[in-house]
C-alpha cells in the first residue's frame, strides 16, 4: 500500500484501484490484435524534437506499443519505456527484435518502477493522459528523474480536440475532457522548467487506425533548469 493510499477512505482506494483495472483491461484489449493501432513510425512532433538533441539516455512513459521507443533505439538513444499494458509491451518487443535493437520496456505505473533519480536526459509523453486528479503529480514526479538541464518532449490533443471527436471517430484520445490538457496546465506542472516550446496547434494525424484525422494538439519541450524543483 502507498502513502497517498494509506491517507484515502477504503471505499475511495477501491473505487481509484477498480478505475486502474478498468484501463489496463481496455488498452490490453486495444493492444490485442496484430495491427499496430498507432502505427510503427514515430510521432512526427518527437522525431523532429529528438533530431536536435544528441542521443543519450530516454524515457518513454505509457509507451504503448513501442514505436517511439523503437525508433529512438534505432538513433542511437538508450531506451527505457514503461506502461501498464502487458499486450503493449509484447507488441513493443516484436517490433524491437524485427528492428533490431534493444529497449527496456516494463509494465506498470510509474511508482513501481525503480528508474534512479536524475538519470534520463529526456522524458518523453507522446499522448500519455493521465486523469486530472494524477496528471500533476505524475508529471512532477517524472521530472525527478531527469537531470538538471533535461529535456521533456510532450505532444497531447488540447481539450479543444472534443470538436474533431464530435465530427470524427477515428480522431482518437481521451473522450473525457477532463483528460484533455491546455498548455496552462503544462506551464503550471511543469513550473521551474525553461519553456522551448509550448503551443496549442491544429495537425493533420495520421498514425495507425486510432490516430487519424484534423486534431487539436498541445506541444511542449521544456528543459530542467538546474535548480529545478517543480513548484506546486
Ligand atoms: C494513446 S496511447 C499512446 C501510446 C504511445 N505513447 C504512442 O504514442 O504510440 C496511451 C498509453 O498510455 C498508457 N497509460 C495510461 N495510463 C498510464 C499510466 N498511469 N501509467 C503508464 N501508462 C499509462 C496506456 O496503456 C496507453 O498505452
Amino acid at each position: 500500500m502507498t502513502i497517498s493510499s494509506i491517507s484515502q477512505t477504503p471505499e475511495r482506494f477501491n473505487m481509484k484501484k477498480k478505475k486502474k483495472h478498468r484501463a489496463t483491461a481496455i488498452w490490453d484489449e486495444r493492444y490485442a490484435g496484430s495491427d499496430y493501432i498507432y502505427g510503427t513510425e514515430p510521432n512526427r512532433y518527437l522525431k523532429k524534437q529528438l533530431a536536435t538533441l544528441p542521443a543519450g539516455r530516454i524515457l518513454l512513459a505509457g509507451e504503448g506499443e513501442g514505436r517511439n521507443a523503437v525508433y529512438a533505439a534505432g538513433q542511437g538513444w538508450q531506451v527505457s519505456a514503461f506502461d501498464i499494458s502487458r499486450e503493449g509491451r509484447k507488441k513493443a518487443m516484436l517490433l524491437a527484435d524485427q528492428q533490431g535493437v534493444q529497449i527496456d520496456y516494463r509494465v506498470g505505473e510509474l511508482h513501481n518502477m525503480d528508474y534512479e533519480m536524475e538519470q534520463f536526459d529526456v522524458i518523453a509523453l507522446i499522448f500519455t493522459h493521465f486523469p486530472e486528479e494524477e496528471r500533476a503529480n505524475i508529471h512532477k514526479k517524472l521530472t525527478e528523474h531527469l537531470r538538471p538541464g533535461g529535456i521533456i518532449i510532450l505532444e497531447a490533443f488540447s481539450k479543444n480536440h472534443i470538436q474533431n471527436q464530435a465530427s470524427n471517430p477515428n480522431a482518437g484520445g481521451p473522450k473525457e475532457r477532463s483528460m484533455l490538457i491546455t498548455p496552462e496546465d503544462l506551464k503550471n506542472d511543469f513550473a521551474g522548467f525553461e519553456i522551448l516550446e509550448l503551443k496549442e496547434t491544429e495537425n493533420h494525424l495520421s498514425e495507425g487506425s486510432h490516430h487519424n484525422g484534423f486534431s487539436a494538439l498541445v506541444r511542449f519541450t521544456g528543459r530542467k533548469r538546474a535548480s529545478a524543483v517543480a513548484r506546486h
